[in-house]
């Protein structure tokens, strides 16, 4: 028999494996962001599959690994934002009230790092009360930050967006770690 006979059913057989693979994946991450926004209001959905889909091996996570992978983009976020914060400060001359404001989300941000951190260690040994404690405070950060811009009319904010990727990150990392701590993702 001529061996290329094989040939093309083996390369179709593969690709029909790959689709499917990909196909339950994605799968994976869209029922777990409709079970999450569909439970808490503030997560969009959109955002939430646009989110786990950017991230580097989403598509081959288990749903403890989304869980990991929505804690590391709290942390990138929180990073980014810090930083970006120091080139704000440095860059720009600032009113004294919103370089108070900034120095205020530098600091609150500051100690944010560590508690991610922290959460990632507390997700890897099950210790899931802990973890959501420590998410909402990092969410109480980024809102606090954000409060102090509107306390002053005629402040704007120059981190809103920043501040609400964190929060619904957040929101994402907690109903995502409450899927996991109930065994349940759809
Ligand atoms: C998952 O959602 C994305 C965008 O929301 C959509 O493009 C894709 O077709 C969905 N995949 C599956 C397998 O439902
Ligand atoms: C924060 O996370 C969101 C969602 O993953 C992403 O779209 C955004 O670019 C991130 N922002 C920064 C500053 O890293």
């Amino acid at each position: 028999m001529n061996p290329f006979s094989y040939f093309i059913p083996l390369v179709l057989f593969i690709t029909f494996l790959i689709i499917i693979q990909v196909t339950s994946d994605q799968n994976l991450i869209n029922s777990t962001c409709k079970t999450s926004s569909h439970n808490d209001p503030n997560i969009d959905y959109n955002f939430c599959t646009t989110s786990l889909q950017a991230a580097p091996a989403s598509h081959c996570a288990t749903l403890q690994g989304l869980g990991t992978i929505s804690i590391r983009l709290i942390r990138y976020n929180l990073t980014d934002t810090r930083c970006f914060i120091e080139q704000l400060m440095k860059n720009r001359r600032w009113d004294p009230y919103s370089k108070q404001c900034l120095s205020d989300c530098f600091d609150l941000f500051s100690d944010a790092i560590p508690s991610v951190n922290q959460v990632m260690r507390y997700y890897e040994i099950k210790k899931f009360e802990d973890a959501n404690v420590l998410i909402s405070s990092i969410m109480d950060a980024a809102t606090t930050c954000e409060d102090g811009f509107k306390e002053r009319r005629g402040v704007v904010s120059p981190l809103s967006k920043r501040n609400d990727d964190t929060c619904q990150l957040s929101a994402v990392a907690l109903s995502v770690m409450h899927m996991v701590q109930t065994g349940s993702s759809g």
